[in-house]
């Protein structure tokens, strides 16, 4: 037993053994909004994760809250384990994920005591950054700052598309990926990851647990499809949900390798979602009305070379940094990186930033960050602040609301749209203004780690 939460309840960590109830009780607790039904690909996802076959997840890395009288499980959550870059930097990632309580027992601190006990664990595993993919608002009551782009991306509606695209001689197609497609997937997204800032890299191993590892029935499970020539040289790739979500078809996924024309490949990939939703369409004795690119995001190739009749709006991840300056240590060759190549090569300062209860002190000494710690706004400087320049090395150089810099740090939002959305996010005058912008650029970030 981890806790006893009183009134009968207890939290211990999950068992292999648990995989039947925690699924069934996933199913019903994350059923779809409204939805009669429980969710039995959250049941099939649960069994996947905590059978002992995922490539970094076990059973023990679960938590449930029980009454062990009833054997009757009230709340669940996991987290997931992960290696993520930022710049190519690597960061040691924890992904808390699968959180419900019950219906009878909310509102009642227990997913707060698992967090509790999953931050601990997360501390332990030396995790430098922790994300979450979670229902609006909710993880901010637990240090989460929504600040790195999650899906979104454009919509094809399909009514008279599968003639317009139909080739007489398509330079490609489609086929089911196989284990020995691993070592090509792993180049191929390796390639793409390069247009972000925040990636989640899959190595072979990956892959080839994408490609066969999981039960087909899972909420994680995709369909991956080789795209290659007709000569059968693999020159990219799709990731789809193997059956419709409503009228819509769900791509996860589509990458090309180096070199490859996004042109080139985009109608006979089309061609191939428009007949593999008709498919599911015809399964399901529903209609197929829209290919659905919903987790491209808002940088992604794809939707610059077809005209798109929509887009679905991207969400976002909620980030949480447990030792902030520890993390910022980490990324200083890329912060110098972005020194050397703006008008502020070889700065020498300090950039003191606020975060109006604490907050970070940066010294650049020569374009070198010399040091990066923790700093509090001392509350002894004179008078009014009107955010001024100032030779009071005891005012920061910029404040920034509660958890908002987090969007500044991964690229989320520039510092012009932080300003204009809150307004005590502020700069004292152009030169940390200027710095900010050179340090901390708006970038393009896209994660979706193996779940
Ligand atoms: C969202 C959910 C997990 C919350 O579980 P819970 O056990 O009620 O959470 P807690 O009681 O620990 O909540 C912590 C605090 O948030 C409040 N809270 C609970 N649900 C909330 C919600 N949906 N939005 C905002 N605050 C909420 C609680 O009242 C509590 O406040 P307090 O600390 O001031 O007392 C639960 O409602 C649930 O399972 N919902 C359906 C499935 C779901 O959406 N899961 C999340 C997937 S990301």
């Amino acid at each position: 037993m981890l806790r006893d939460l009183g009134g009968g309840l207890v939290m211990r960590r999950a068992t292999e053994a648990d995989a039947e109830r925690l699924g069934a009780f996933n199913a019903d607790v994350l059923r779809g909004q409204d939805a009669p039904d429980p969710a039995p690909w959250m049941d099939a996802w649960t069994r996947d994760l905590i059978s002992g076959h995922h490539p970094t997840f076990r059973a023990d890395s679960a938590l449930v809250v029980e009454d062990p009288r009833e054997k009757s499980i009230v709340a669940s959550m996991i987290l997931l384990s992960h290696t993520w870059t930022y710049a190519g930097v690597p960061l040691s990632v924890g992904q808390p994920e699968i959180v419900g309580t019950r219906a009878e027992f909310r509102a009642r601190g227990l997913v707060r005591a698992m967090f509790e006990v999953a931050h601990a664990w997360s501390a332990e595993r030396g995790h430098q950054l922790l994300a979450i993919n979670g229902i609006p608002w909710f993880y901010r009551q637990f240090g989460y700052e929504m600040a790195l782009e999650l899906g979104g991306g454009p919509r094809l509606f399909t009514p008279g598309l599968a003639a317009g695209v139909k080739q007489a001689a398509p330079p490609f197609r489609l086929r089911a990926a196989t284990d020995a497609d691993a070592p090509v997937l792993a180049a191929t997204s390796a390639h793409a990851g390069q247009r972000y800032l925040v990636t989640a890299p899959r190595d072979e191993g990956a892959w080839r647990y994408m490609i066969g590892g999981r039960s087909a029935g899972s909420a994680a499970s995709s369909a991956v499809r080789i795209i290659e020539s007709q000569a059968g040289e693999a020159v990219g790739f799709v990731e789809h949900v193997a059956r419709l979500w409503g009228p819509g078809m769900p791509v996860r996924e589509i990458e090309v390798r180096s070199g490859v024309s996004w042109r080139a490949v985009a109608y006979p990939l089309l061609a191939y979602l428009c007949e593999t939703g008709e498919a599911y369409a015809r399964e399901a004795k529903s209609e197929l009305g829209f290919i659905d690119c919903w987790m491209l995001g808002t940088a992604h190739p794809f939707a610059g070379v077809v005209q798109f009749s929509g887009a679905r709006r991207p969400y976002a991840y909620y980030l949480r940094t447990p030792d902030l300056p520890d993390l910022l240590r980490r990324l200083t060759p890329v912060l110098e990186r972005r020194l050397a190549a703006s008008p502020f090569v070889g700065h020498t300062g300090e950039l003191r930033l606020s975060f109006y209860r604490n907050g970070v002190r940066l010294v650049i000494e020569g374009g070198r960050i010399k040091s990066v710690d923790a700093w509090s706004p001392p509350r002894i400087a004179i008078g009014l602040d009107f955010s001024l320049p100032s030779a009071d090395d005891r005012r920061p150089s910029a404040a920034f609301p509660d958890l908002t810099f987090l969007q500044l740090l991964f690229g989320y939002r520039s510092l012009d749209e932080l300003e204009a959305a809150f307004p005590d996010c502020v700069t004292r005058g152009q030169e940390p203004r200027a710095l900010l912008q050179v340090l901390f650029p708006k970038a393009p970030s896209k994660v979706w780690p193996i779940l």
